[in-house]
Formats: C-alpha cells, sequence, structure tokens
C-alpha cells in the first residue's frame, strides 16, 4: 500500500484530537504499518467554523457520501456523535466495505451487536475502544489481555463529568451546579449534560464493556440506572463520617451465568481501589477467576486522550488490512443472557431517615429490618430541632428485594417522616 485515506464524520473535540495526533507521530504509525496515513475528507455541519486544528478547508464537507462513497477512502472514522443519522451513516460505509472506527458509545450501546454483524458480513472491522473510558485501552484489555480468563466483576467509574463533580463537592464542598458548569467548560460534559449526570452515559458504556467481559449481549435497558442528580452535599457528609467516597459506580457482576448490571451512585470504603480515582480521571476494576484484581486507570475523556484510543484502533484497521484479515476478530456472545432477580442481588445500604424524635421510634425501625431478616453494621443519630432527628444507619449485607421492602415499610411506619436517600455500599471484597 502507497499509503492509507482516512474519512472523518466529525471534525470537533475527538476528530481535531485525531488529526493532530495523526501527524504529530507519523513516524511510529509509519513504522507500524508501513505507509503514511492521510485525511482525505472530514464531513462538518459548518465549513467556516473557527477549528482547534490547522486543517486546509478544502477536505472539510457538508455532504456525507463524499466520505462514505469516495472509493479511495478505506477507514471512516465516526467522531461525530448522534445515534440514528449516524447509524445509517455507517451502515452505508459497511456495505461500501470501508472499515469504521467510532468513539460513538451512544450508537455502540444501541447497535453495536447489528452493526458488527454488518462489519462481519463485509468482510470490515469496527472498532470503538474509544467509545468507553476514553483513553483507557479498557476493551482490548478485556478481549484480549483477558482473553484467557473468566471475569466475573467489574466495577467501572466510567463518566468524567460525574466523577468531577463527586471529586469537587466532597473535597472542595462546591455546589454541584457551579462544578457541572467548570466541567462543561473543560469539554468533560456532553452539549447536553442531562445524560452525564442522569446516569446513562454510564449506562451505556457498561452495556458495551459487559457486553464483552462477559460475552453475552447486554442491552441498555438491562442495565438499572440511578445518576447524581439528587446527591446532596449532607450525603457526602454522612459518608466522609462513616469512612466512605461517593462515586458513581458501573456494576456488573457474573455469578454462574446470572448476571446484573447498575449505574448508580455508590458508597466506596475509603481502602477500596476506585476511591482514590477522582476529578474527571475514570477506571476500570476488573475481577478475573485466575487473574484476580486488576484495575485500568486513566483519563476517559478529552481531545488527546480521546484520540489515542481511535488513532489506535485505526493502526488495528491498518495491520489488519496488511494481513488480509480484517472482519475477522469480532467473536460473537458466548452466553445467552441470564439476569438476576432483585433477591439474588446482594449489598450493604445506606440509608438516611428523618423521624420524629420520640420513644420507640428507632426501636420500631429495628423491628423493620429484624422482620425481613436485615440488621444494621453501623448507625446514628442527630437531633435536628422540633423533636425531629436524622437517622444515618449501614446494613449488612441484604437482598435488594429486602432492602425494597425495607423502605416501603419504613414509608408507612409511624414516626417516620422520610426516606431521605439511599445508597448502594461496596467494600474491597470481590
Ligand atoms: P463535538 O461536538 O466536539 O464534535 C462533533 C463533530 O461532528 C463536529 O465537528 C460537528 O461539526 C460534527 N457534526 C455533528 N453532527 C453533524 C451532522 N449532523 N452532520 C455533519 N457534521 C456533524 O463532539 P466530540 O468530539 O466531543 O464527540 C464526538 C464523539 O466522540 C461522540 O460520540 C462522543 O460521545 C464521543 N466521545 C467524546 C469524548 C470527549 O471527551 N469529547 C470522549 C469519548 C467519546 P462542526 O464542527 O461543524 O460543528
Ligand atoms: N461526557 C463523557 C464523560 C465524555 O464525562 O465521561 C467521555 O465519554
Amino acid at each position: 500500500m502507497e499509503s492509507i485515506s482516512v474519512g472523518l464524520l466529525g471534525l470537533g473535540t475527538v476528530g481535531s484530537g485525531v488529526v493532530k495526533v495523526i501527524e504529530s507521530h507519523q513516524d511510529k504509525l509509519m513504522h507500524q504499518i508501513g505507509c503514511p496515513v492521510q485525511i482525505k475528507k472530514a464531513l462538518v455541519k459548518e465549513i467556516n467554523k473557527v477549528r482547534d486544528v490547522d486543517i486546509d478547508t478544502s477536505i472539510l464537507t457538508l455532504d456525507p457520501e463524499e466520505v462514505l462513497l469516495d472509493p479511495e477512502i478505506d477507514i471512516v472514522v465516526e467522531v461525530m456523535g448522534n445515534i440514528e443519522e449516524t447509524k445509517e451513516h455507517l451502515v452505508k460505509a459497511l456495505t461500501h466495505k470501508k472499515h469504521v472506527v467510532t468513539a460513538n458509545k451512544d450508537l455502540m450501546a444501541v447497535y453495536g451487536p447489528e452493526l458488527l454483524s454488518l462489519a462481519s458480513e463485509n468482510q470490515c472491522d469496527l472498532f470503538y475502544e474509544a467509545s468507553v473510558a476514553g483513553g483507557i485501552p479498557i476493551l482490548r484489555g478485556l478481549v484480549d489481555g483477558l482473553a484467557s480468563d473468566r471475569i466475573t466483576k467489574m466495577m467501572g467509574i466510567v463518566n468524567g463529568t460525574t466523577n468531577f463533580i463527586l471529586t469537587k463537592m466532597t473535597k472542595e464542598g462546591r455546589s454541584f451546579d457551579d462544578v457541572l458548569a467548570e466541567a462543561q467548560a473543560l469539554g468533560f460534559a456532553e452539549a447536553d449534560p442531562t445524560a452525564d449526570v442522569g446516569g446513562l452515559d454510564s449506562a451505556r458504556k457498561m452495556a458495551i464493556l459487559s457486553t464483552l467481559g462477559f460475552s453475552m449481549n447486554i442491552d441498555l435497558d438491562d442495565v438499572k440506572l440511578k445518576g447524581i442528580t439528587e446527591v446532596t452535599e449532607e450525603d457526602l457528609q454522612y459518608a466522609k463520617q462513616f469512612g466512605y467516597i461517593m462515586k458513581l459506580i458501573g456494576y456488573a457482576h457474573r455469578e454462574g451465568n446470572r448476571v446484573e448490571v447498575s449505574v448508580e451512585p455508590a458508597l466506596l470504603e475509603e481502602s477500596h481501589p476506585l476511591a482514590s480515582v477522582n476529578d474527571e480521571y475514570n477506571a476500570v476494576y476488573v475481577y478475573g477467576e485466575a487473574v484476580g484484581e486488576t484495575m485500568f486507570y486513566g483519563p476517559g475523556a478529552g481531545s488527546l486522550p480521546t484520540a489515542t484510543a481511535v488513532v489506535s484502533d485505526l493502526v488495528g484497521v491498518m495491520k489488519n488490512m496488511r494481513l488480509g484479515v480484517n472482519g475477522k476478530s469480532a467473536v460473537s456472545p458466548q452466553f445467552l443472557k441470564q439476569l438476576k432477580d432483585d433477591e439474588e442481588i446482594y449489598s450493604k445500604h445506606f440509608l438516611r431517615l428523618h423521624v420524629e424524635d420520640e420513644v420507640g421510634v428507632l426501636s420500631s425501625i429495628t423491628s423493620v429490618f429484624s422482620q425481613n431478616g436485615a440488621s444494621f453494621e453501623k448507625v446514628l443519630q442527630n437531633p435536628l430541632g422540633e423533636e425531629k432527628a436524622e437517622i444515618v444507619l449501614v446494613t449488612h449485607k441484604t437482598s435488594l428485594k429486602s432492602f425494597e421492602k425495607i423502605l416501603v415499610e419504613l414509608r408507612d411506619l409511624k414516626g417516620v417522616q422520610f426516606v431521605k436517600s439511599t445508597y448502594r455500599v461496596e467494600g474491597g471484597d470481590a
């Protein structure tokens, strides 16, 4: 091959980073693939926009077909975002025998299996390393690095924006809105940050991770989801008092072939490997039966880190082109999905209640727990004035089903005013 031509769909934060990484690492790319890489066309929304990268504007286009149907373009790099319109572009690219590299978790979480099977029908590669945890090579870590092992648990901080918010709220006592605005200005948050703070962005990434890690098709709808919008400064302070750090955790656990996948704000013991992952950093803790505990850590968002993953995927495609093995690396899922029921999901729980400060209330709360086979590991009571009090407790491990029944009964219990908040609590145990 004399050179490899790439077409970009999108030239924003990640797309500009891709151009910069290709230019600045051209020597290394040449060494690995044996020929230069050139960007032939780039689809954008606005030609005359001021861009964060020096680029010949004659390669910019508003017409997707100039990228998707150009016979000289070998690989399409999709870094434009969106789901439905982008899916149509990728279907067109693949049916025209172009390999695809994408950073789009929104798309892959929903249409990943369909697009992957279209790619293999067309002997094309479809790689998506950047879609989960930006610059961390977690997908290759699972698929190649841990190919020999049986993964039973993954816990991930896979959204930089929410980790940034929770870190700043906990360490600097800043407000949610103030820190979110900073995360937007720094370019971690999505243009509409609802998916970040509501947990959907993490859920998409956990659907992708658990599909690969457990080798079964986990759909986005299978991921139980709770974001951080209702987390209060009081919750963070009580967590700290009990020796916990709050993180938005993507959780995937397999017992036998039954799995649970969730995203929720959870309290981690300070000694947990994920508790010290701060600011916009991401990390994925992976437990394999043979390897034991591993952790993949790094920048989960941002122009150059994400572009590194995209360009590494490009190198993967190009190496496959040289060997003539494109479209052969995707492995179909080994197992049929079996989701756990709530009675099979066990954890400790943090609970904050507002109650009447009167004789017998704590004892009737204790009875509700014991009647449901649950008990407390830690408890504290704070007077709130006007004969009200706050009770904060952490349970021993109990099933989600029992805990939800307890919550229903507590809400009806005489003397209990409100259930203020509840969070899953995680120790360092696998
Ligand atoms: P940006 O919004 O910065 O860039 C999007 C680019 O796509 C822009 O160049 C825009 O054109 C172009 N574009 C968008 N819609 C259209 C359209 N309908 N037609 C033509 N061009 C279009 O997004 P990012 O670079 O931040 O993200 C790109 C993808 O990478 C997303 O899927 C995102 O989820 C994913 N990702 C992003 C990370 C990050 O840190 N930012 C990290 C990991 C993944 P124009 O420039 O003219 O407006
Ligand atoms: N908005 C995402 C985040 C970008 O904050 O992690 C990376 O996917």
